[in-house]
């Protein structure tokens, strides 16, 4: 068999077993057999160690096209990588990566950030946002907008839980008033796994656990034992999308009043953040809001910004 026969051989048997472990149905783990979903036994290689030239490699790949900084993370990414080279048959950090490369779909390349990234959320997470939302923005939008069209993105939403609350809040402001207002949430991220679990809108209690009673019977339905769906009224209200913050344009046609961007760009190296702050500038109506997370900042001589609060900024009404 050829070299490239054979990585083509082991591509497509890894195209079968598409799942991060924590999600594949057998729940696969190390040591089980590494049986596949296909019923292949793939092949176990003794790899030590990934090679410093590999490793290199990826962190340029991951830096150029996700803007992901994996320099100090070589414990992480062999980690995160070792069992699916190991399971799927790969001989090399390079061999894997050249399958990501190759996938002319750009699918396995989302699923290789799924990886390395962290996709951990909940629901009222930081929850100062939430209540300036309701206690600051809402209000003056609610005057200000003769079309009352509200625009919110959630960039880099993970598993839903933000735009989620982001539309409960709005709900809960507006009451019965709301059926005259366009307040859908655009809603994306990266990765392909957390974005079916964001559409399908069910969570484990532990993800609730800052969710009051009241809003619990009223924005969740019981569907099994510790488990919740967002009602089907929520889950209208949110238009979830695949989109990489590393596109250099941003494919939208109106400005937002709102941008979450919160715990994403702590995986991004400084310029990469500076860009994706000069879009998001760009992206917001005048004196739009952008949220970062609680344990982020943004320096001075960084930003247009204007800083309103630590980890809430605004663009300025007139520029
Ligand atoms: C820790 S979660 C943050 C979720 C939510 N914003 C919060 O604060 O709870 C980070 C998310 O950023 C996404 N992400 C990382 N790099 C990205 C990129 N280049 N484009 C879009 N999303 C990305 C990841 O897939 C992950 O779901």
């Amino acid at each position: 068999m050829s070299g490239a026969d054979s990585l083509f051989r082991r591509c497509v048997r890894y195209y079968n077993t598409m799942w991060p472990d924590n999600a594949r149905p057998d729940n696969g783990r190390p040591g089980d057999g590494a049986r596949t979903r296909g019923g292949q036994e793939a092949k176990r290689v003794g790899m030590e160690k990934i090679k410093h030239d590999e490793f290199i490699r990826l962190v340029n790949y991951m830096r150029e096209q996700y803007g992901i900084n994996l320099e100090q993370k070589l414990a992480l990414v062999e980690g995160r990588l070792w069992n699916v080279i190991n399971h799927k048959g790969f001989s090399s950090l390079n061999e894997y990566i050249e399958c990501v490369v190759s996938d002319g779909t750009g699918e396995e390349a989302k699923m290789l950030v799924t990886r390395l990234t962290t996709n951990y959320t909940y629901f009222m997470r930081e929850e100062q946002h939430y209540n300036f939302l309701r206690e600051v923005i809402l209000p003056q939008l609610e005057k200000s907008l003769p079309d009352r069209d509200v625009r919110i993105w959630s960039a880099g939403c993970s598993s839903g839980e933000e735009p989620y609350t982001t539309a409960m809040v709005i709900d809960e402001y507006f009451g019965l008033g709301k059926a005259g207002w366009d307040t859908k949430i655009l809603a994306t991220d990266i990765s392909p796994v957390v974005l079916a679990q964001a559409r399908e809108g069910v969570y484990g209690e532990e993800r609730l656990d800052n969710v009051s009673p009241a809003w619990k019977t009223k924005y969740f339905r019981k569907v099994g034992p510790g488990r919740y769906k967002v009602s089907e009224a929520i889950q209208n209200e949110v238009i979830f999308r695949s989109f990489n913050l590393m596109e250099t344009r941003l494919p939208f046609r109106r400005k937002f009043h709102v941008i979450f961007c919160r715990n994403v760009m702590i995986y991004f190296n400084q310029p990469t953040r500076d860009a994706l702050l000069q879009r998001f500038y760009q992206a917001l109506e005048p004196g739009g809001h952008l949220f970062i997370g609680l344990s982020e900042t943004i320096s001075k001589g960084e930003t247009l910004f204007d800083f309103v609060q630590p980890s809430i900024y605004a663009k300025p009404k007139q520029k």
